[in-house]
Protein backbone atom coordinates (compact mmCIF):
# COMPACT_ATOMS: atom_id res chain seq x y z
CA UNK A 1 0.00 0.00 0.00
CA UNK A 2 1.21 3.59 -0.69
CA UNK A 3 1.86 5.90 2.05
CA UNK A 4 1.85 9.38 1.64
CA UNK A 5 3.52 11.57 4.57
CA UNK A 6 3.26 15.27 5.06
CA UNK A 7 6.51 16.35 6.55
CA UNK A 8 4.75 19.68 8.46
CA UNK A 9 6.22 22.36 10.81
CA UNK A 10 5.23 26.17 10.31
CA UNK A 11 8.73 26.80 11.89
CA UNK A 12 11.03 27.50 9.35
CA UNK A 13 14.79 25.59 9.67
CA UNK A 14 13.76 22.89 11.71
CA UNK A 15 14.88 20.45 9.05
CA UNK A 16 11.31 19.46 7.25
CA UNK A 17 13.34 19.50 3.51
CA UNK A 18 16.68 18.08 5.34
CA UNK A 19 14.31 15.30 6.23
CA UNK A 20 12.66 14.87 3.04
CA UNK A 21 15.39 14.57 1.00
CA UNK A 22 17.67 12.37 3.50
CA UNK A 23 14.60 9.81 4.26
CA UNK A 24 13.26 9.50 0.71
CA UNK A 25 16.74 8.94 -0.62
CA UNK A 26 16.96 6.45 2.53
CA UNK A 27 14.25 4.50 1.59
CA UNK A 28 15.11 4.28 -2.02
CA UNK A 29 18.40 3.08 -1.54
CA UNK A 30 16.43 0.24 0.52
CA UNK A 31 14.17 -0.58 -2.90
CA UNK A 32 11.38 1.01 -1.94
CA UNK A 33 9.46 3.38 -5.01
CA UNK A 34 9.58 6.81 -3.42
CA UNK A 35 8.35 10.03 -4.97
CA UNK A 36 9.19 13.43 -3.30
CA UNK A 37 6.27 16.24 -3.91
CA UNK A 38 8.37 19.69 -3.60
CA UNK A 39 5.24 21.88 -1.86
CA UNK A 40 7.45 25.02 -1.35
CA UNK A 41 8.07 27.98 -3.69
CA UNK A 42 11.19 28.11 -2.23
CA UNK A 43 12.24 24.45 -4.05
CA UNK A 44 14.76 23.40 -1.17
CA UNK A 45 14.23 19.93 -2.03
CA UNK A 46 13.71 19.95 -5.62
CA UNK A 47 17.63 22.00 -5.75
CA UNK A 48 18.65 19.12 -3.58
CA UNK A 49 18.60 17.00 -6.22
CA UNK A 50 20.61 18.99 -8.65
CA UNK A 51 17.46 19.84 -10.73
CA UNK A 52 17.54 23.42 -12.02
CA UNK A 53 14.31 24.72 -10.74
CA UNK A 54 14.61 28.01 -13.22
CA UNK A 55 15.09 25.59 -16.39
CA UNK A 56 11.89 23.90 -15.43
CA UNK A 57 9.00 23.42 -17.62
CA UNK A 58 6.45 22.12 -15.66
CA UNK A 59 5.85 22.12 -11.81
CA UNK A 60 3.47 20.97 -9.21
CA UNK A 61 1.65 24.29 -9.92
CA UNK A 62 1.06 23.46 -13.45
CA UNK A 63 -0.71 20.22 -12.16
CA UNK A 64 -2.37 21.64 -8.92
CA UNK A 65 -3.56 25.26 -10.75
CA UNK A 66 -3.63 24.11 -14.35
CA UNK A 67 -4.17 21.00 -16.05
CA UNK A 68 -1.01 19.10 -16.92
CA UNK A 69 -0.76 15.68 -16.03
CA UNK A 70 0.78 15.29 -12.77
CA UNK A 71 2.34 11.86 -14.43
CA UNK A 72 4.18 14.31 -16.50
CA UNK A 73 5.03 16.81 -13.84
CA UNK A 74 6.63 13.68 -12.75
CA UNK A 75 10.32 13.60 -12.91
CA UNK A 76 13.39 10.96 -12.28
CA UNK A 77 15.67 11.75 -10.02
CA UNK A 78 19.56 10.57 -10.71
CA UNK A 79 18.42 7.89 -7.79
CA UNK A 80 16.91 4.45 -8.64
CA UNK A 81 13.32 4.13 -7.75
CA UNK A 82 13.62 8.06 -6.52
CA UNK A 83 10.90 10.17 -8.40
CA UNK A 84 10.19 13.98 -7.27
CA UNK A 85 7.33 16.50 -8.61
CA UNK A 86 9.61 19.92 -8.44
CA UNK A 87 8.41 23.12 -7.76
CA UNK A 88 9.82 26.79 -8.28
CA UNK A 89 8.47 30.23 -7.04
CA UNK A 90 5.74 30.07 -9.07
CA UNK A 91 3.85 28.19 -6.71
CA UNK A 92 3.95 31.56 -4.18
CA UNK A 93 0.73 32.75 -5.44
CA UNK A 94 -0.96 28.87 -5.61
CA UNK A 95 -2.61 29.41 -2.39
CA UNK A 96 -4.66 32.89 -3.63
CA UNK A 97 -5.43 31.09 -6.94
CA UNK A 98 -6.52 27.49 -4.97
CA UNK A 99 -9.05 29.45 -2.79
CA UNK A 100 -11.06 30.61 -5.71
CA UNK A 101 -11.57 27.36 -6.49
CA UNK A 102 -14.56 24.63 -5.17
CA UNK A 103 -13.37 22.17 -2.39
CA UNK A 104 -10.35 23.64 -2.91
CA UNK A 105 -8.77 21.60 0.18
CA UNK A 106 -8.97 18.33 -2.12
CA UNK A 107 -7.19 19.95 -4.96
CA UNK A 108 -3.75 18.46 -4.02
CA UNK A 109 -5.13 15.17 -3.04
CA UNK A 110 -7.26 14.72 -6.23
CA UNK A 111 -4.05 16.14 -8.08
CA UNK A 112 -1.79 12.86 -6.80
CA UNK A 113 -5.06 10.11 -7.15
CA UNK A 114 -2.86 9.35 -10.76
CA UNK A 115 0.19 8.80 -9.53
CA UNK A 116 -0.08 7.86 -4.97
CA UNK A 117 -0.43 3.92 -6.54
CA UNK A 118 3.07 4.01 -8.45
CA UNK A 119 4.39 4.58 -5.23
CA UNK A 120 5.48 2.80 -1.89
CA UNK A 121 6.33 5.93 -0.15
CA UNK A 122 5.19 9.67 -1.18
CA UNK A 123 6.79 12.43 1.09
CA UNK A 124 5.27 16.13 0.76
CA UNK A 125 7.69 18.91 1.61
CA UNK A 126 6.13 22.00 2.90
CA UNK A 127 6.61 25.74 3.43
CA UNK A 128 6.80 27.05 7.32
CA UNK A 129 3.34 28.16 7.19
CA UNK A 130 -0.33 26.58 8.07
CA UNK A 131 -2.03 27.81 4.83
CA UNK A 132 -3.99 26.59 1.96
CA UNK A 133 -1.09 24.53 0.91
CA UNK A 134 -0.35 22.87 4.19
CA UNK A 135 -4.27 22.27 4.41
CA UNK A 136 -4.37 20.40 0.81
CA UNK A 137 -1.13 18.23 2.21
CA UNK A 138 -3.23 17.33 5.13
CA UNK A 139 -6.07 16.68 3.33
CA UNK A 140 -3.91 14.06 0.52
CA UNK A 141 -1.52 12.62 3.52
CA UNK A 142 -1.77 9.31 5.43
CA UNK A 143 0.03 10.77 8.20
CA UNK A 144 2.25 13.58 9.38
CA UNK A 145 6.11 13.52 10.27
CA UNK A 146 6.88 16.56 12.22
CA UNK A 147 10.50 17.76 12.80
CA UNK A 148 11.24 19.65 15.68
CA UNK A 149 14.68 21.49 16.07
CA UNK A 150 16.77 20.80 19.35
CA UNK A 151 16.57 24.61 20.47
CA UNK A 152 14.57 26.75 23.12
CA UNK A 153 10.93 27.35 21.91
CA UNK A 154 11.37 24.14 20.26
CA UNK A 155 7.91 23.46 21.45
CA UNK A 156 6.04 26.42 21.00
CA UNK A 157 4.25 26.36 18.27
CA UNK A 158 3.89 22.72 17.93
CA UNK A 159 0.45 23.29 19.88
CA UNK A 160 -0.92 25.48 17.37
CA UNK A 161 0.64 22.37 15.08
CA UNK A 162 -1.48 20.25 16.94
CA UNK A 163 -4.48 22.11 16.88
CA UNK A 164 -4.80 22.60 13.27
CA UNK A 165 -4.02 19.07 12.19
CA UNK A 166 -7.01 18.09 15.17
CA UNK A 167 -8.88 21.50 13.29
CA UNK A 168 -8.94 19.80 9.73
CA UNK A 169 -9.98 16.29 10.76
CA UNK A 170 -12.79 17.99 12.22
CA UNK A 171 -14.10 19.99 9.68
CA UNK A 172 -13.27 18.02 6.82
CA UNK A 173 -13.75 14.64 8.43
CA UNK A 174 -10.51 13.56 7.25
CA UNK A 175 -8.24 12.11 9.80
CA UNK A 176 -4.03 12.54 9.28
CA UNK A 177 -2.57 11.09 12.46
CA UNK A 178 0.58 11.72 13.39
CA UNK A 179 3.63 9.14 12.25
CA UNK A 180 5.79 10.88 14.67
CA UNK A 181 7.92 13.49 15.77
CA UNK A 182 11.67 13.56 14.53
CA UNK A 183 14.38 15.68 17.15
CA UNK A 184 16.76 17.60 14.50
CA UNK A 185 19.87 19.44 14.86
CA UNK A 186 20.38 17.44 18.30
CA UNK A 187 23.94 18.37 19.40
CA UNK A 188 25.00 15.90 22.26
CA UNK A 189 27.32 18.33 23.31
CA UNK A 190 25.20 20.56 24.56
CA UNK A 191 22.77 20.80 27.57
CA UNK A 192 20.25 22.70 25.63
CA UNK A 193 19.53 19.15 22.85
CA UNK A 194 19.22 16.92 25.93
CA UNK A 195 16.69 19.12 28.06
CA UNK A 196 14.70 20.10 24.51
CA UNK A 197 14.79 15.71 24.02
CA UNK A 198 14.01 15.30 27.49
CA UNK A 199 10.84 17.24 27.06
CA UNK A 200 10.00 15.67 23.67
CA UNK A 201 9.80 12.37 25.67
CA UNK A 202 7.63 13.86 28.62
CA UNK A 203 5.24 15.20 26.15
CA UNK A 204 4.87 12.53 23.12
CA UNK A 205 7.05 8.88 24.19
CA UNK A 206 3.71 7.66 26.25
CA UNK A 207 1.79 7.62 23.04
CA UNK A 208 5.05 6.29 21.18
CA UNK A 209 4.84 9.26 18.96
CA UNK A 210 8.41 10.12 19.10
CA UNK A 211 10.77 8.43 17.12
CA UNK A 212 13.36 6.55 18.63
CA UNK A 213 15.95 7.86 15.89
CA UNK A 214 17.49 11.27 16.47
CA UNK A 215 19.02 13.34 13.53
CA UNK A 216 21.89 14.86 14.68
CA UNK A 217 23.73 18.15 13.94
CA UNK A 218 26.20 17.33 10.85
CA UNK A 219 27.55 19.45 9.00
CA UNK A 220 27.46 17.44 5.89
CA UNK A 221 23.90 17.33 5.83
CA UNK A 222 23.88 21.00 5.16
CA UNK A 223 26.33 21.24 2.57
CA UNK A 224 25.17 18.40 0.21
CA UNK A 225 22.37 20.11 -1.09
CA UNK A 226 24.91 22.79 -2.55
CA UNK A 227 26.02 19.73 -4.26
CA UNK A 228 22.87 19.13 -5.65
CA UNK A 229 23.17 15.77 -3.64
CA UNK A 230 21.27 13.95 -0.78
CA UNK A 231 23.78 13.47 2.15
CA UNK A 232 23.80 9.67 1.45
CA UNK A 233 25.34 10.26 -2.13
CA UNK A 234 27.55 13.28 -0.86
CA UNK A 235 29.06 11.58 1.87
CA UNK A 236 27.78 7.75 2.34
CA UNK A 237 29.66 7.48 5.70
CA UNK A 238 29.06 10.57 7.75
CA UNK A 239 26.87 10.77 10.86
CA UNK A 240 23.94 12.06 8.76
CA UNK A 241 23.52 9.90 6.85
CA UNK A 242 23.63 7.06 8.78
CA UNK A 243 20.92 8.66 11.39
CA UNK A 244 18.61 8.97 7.95
CA UNK A 245 19.30 5.47 7.32
CA UNK A 246 18.32 4.49 10.39
CA UNK A 247 15.05 6.75 10.82
CA UNK A 248 13.94 5.23 7.33
CA UNK A 249 14.46 1.85 9.11
CA UNK A 250 12.80 2.77 11.86
CA UNK A 251 9.86 3.77 9.44
CA UNK A 252 9.82 0.25 7.66
CA UNK A 253 9.45 -1.53 10.94
CA UNK A 254 6.96 0.46 12.51
CA UNK A 255 4.89 0.33 9.08
CA UNK A 256 5.68 -3.63 9.04
CA UNK A 257 3.96 -3.72 12.51
CA UNK A 258 1.01 -1.82 11.99
CA UNK A 259 0.43 -3.45 8.98
CA UNK A 260 0.60 -7.09 10.80
CA UNK A 261 -1.70 -5.93 13.38
CA UNK A 262 -4.08 -5.46 10.30
CA UNK A 263 -3.54 -8.47 9.20
CA UNK A 264 -4.37 -9.80 12.19
CA UNK A 265 -7.14 -8.03 13.04
CA UNK A 266 -8.76 -8.93 9.69
CA UNK A 267 -7.83 -12.61 10.98
CA UNK A 268 -9.38 -11.97 14.08
CA UNK A 269 -12.61 -10.84 12.44
CA UNK A 270 -12.94 -13.68 9.85
CA UNK A 271 -12.45 -16.06 12.92
CA UNK A 272 -15.77 -14.00 15.27
N1 LIG B 1 20.87 17.80 11.06
C1 LIG B 1 21.39 18.88 10.50
N2 LIG B 1 22.68 19.22 10.70
C2 LIG B 1 23.19 20.34 10.15
N3 LIG B 1 22.50 21.17 9.37
C3 LIG B 1 21.21 20.90 9.12
C4 LIG B 1 20.58 19.73 9.67
N4 LIG B 1 19.29 19.73 9.26
C5 LIG B 1 19.12 20.83 8.51
N5 LIG B 1 20.27 21.54 8.42
C6 LIG B 1 20.47 22.81 7.73
O1 LIG B 1 19.65 23.78 8.37
C7 LIG B 1 19.00 24.61 7.43
C8 LIG B 1 17.49 24.43 7.55
O2 LIG B 1 17.14 23.08 7.25
P1 LIG B 1 15.93 22.72 6.28
O3 LIG B 1 15.90 21.27 6.14
O4 LIG B 1 16.03 23.52 5.01
O5 LIG B 1 14.73 23.23 7.15
P2 LIG B 1 13.22 23.61 6.73
O6 LIG B 1 12.90 22.90 5.47
O7 LIG B 1 12.39 23.18 7.90
O8 LIG B 1 13.20 25.10 6.57
C9 LIG B 1 19.54 24.20 6.08
O9 LIG B 1 20.61 25.03 5.75
C10 LIG B 1 19.99 22.76 6.29
O10 LIG B 1 21.03 22.41 5.41
MG1 LIG C 1 12.22 23.58 3.61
Amino acid sequence: MSEVIAVMNQKGGCGKTTTVVNTATSLAVMGKTVLVVDMDPQANATTSFGIDKNRLENTIYDAIVGDIDIKKVTKPTFIKNLFIVPSNMSLSGAGVELSKQENYHNILKETLKGVVPLFDYIFIDLPPSLGVITVNALIASNSVLIPIQAEYYALEGVADLISTIELVERRLKSPTPIKGILLTLYDRRTRLSKDVHKELKNYFDSNGLLFKTIIPRNIRLAEAPSFGKPCLIYDPDSTGTKAYLKLAKEILDRDSLNEDSNINEKKNRRSD
